[in-house]
């Protein structure tokens, strides 16, 4: 599984490539709203953090396929990286059809089935973003759609579109879609700084330094 970053903060996309640990970017609406900046200006600095696919939702008020379609062309110009995020409708099957005609990358979200999955794939979306968080929010467990969908795809040689587990919330959903065999988890920074830490890891760290220290000093 790989890992995309979900967010619209440049300094954490910075901080979390530096790892080395990124394959793509994620951003919605509200994780632009929240940064309060110019929508384009800043995938285009996403653009120049990250070397990988970099999906930028088209405005959340824009609904009809034409109007999804003109946003698509215009964010696809905003570097080659660039993959157009739809919300999972009928005008959005309508407008992943027509970008993915021209060779725009598309990434279906908002998906909550795997009707839905199943139908962006074949409508030619390159990525499908079930949000597993949100159904978990509603006692519903998200996990088991990632698997459904893998479950699905891989009974179809021709369907080649990507599995992106969105809404991660925690460590455990990362491991629950990489067993589940999604082929990306796209994870907000806190939640890529808890997988790193383990209180054994830490409290072997802190016995490894005082051993050192007790022999030969700092
Ligand atoms: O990319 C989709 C993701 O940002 C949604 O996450 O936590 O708002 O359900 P969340």
């Amino acid at each position: 599984m790989k890992f995309f970053i979900d967010t619209a903060n440049v300094d954490e996309i910075r901080e979390a490539n530096d790892m080395g640990i990124l394959a793509g970017v994620t951003t919605n609406p509200s994780l632009i709203a929240k940064e309060g900046r110019d929508y384009k200006t800043v995938l285009k600095e996403i653009t120049e953090i990250v070397d990988g696919a970099i999906s930028g939702e088209v405005k959340a008020t824009t609904t009809d396929a034409d109007g999804m379609i003109k946003e698509g062309r215009e964010i696809a110009a905003i570097h080659p990286n660039m993959v157009v995020k739809i919300p999972m409708t009928a005008e959005g099957l309508k407008a992943i059809r027509t970008l993915s005609s021209e060779g725009i990358k598309t990434n279906c979200t908002l998906i909550f089935t795997a009707n839905q999955a199943l139908l962006a794939a074949r409508a030619g979306a390159t990525y499908v973003s079930p949000f597993l968080g949100r159904l978990d929010d509603i006692s519903e467990p998200g996990f088991r759609l990632i698997e459904e969908i893998a479950t699905i795809f891989k009974n179809y040689d021709d369907i080649h579109a990507q599995i992106i587990s969105a809404s991660v919330r925690s460590p455990l959903h990362v491991e629950q879609c990489a067993l589940a065999g999604a082929d990306i988890a796209t994870v907000p920074y806190k939640v890529i700084k808890q997988m790193i830490h383990h209180p054994l890891t830490d409290e072997g760290i802190v016995k490894f330094q005082n051993d050192y220290r007790a022999v030969f000093g700092d």
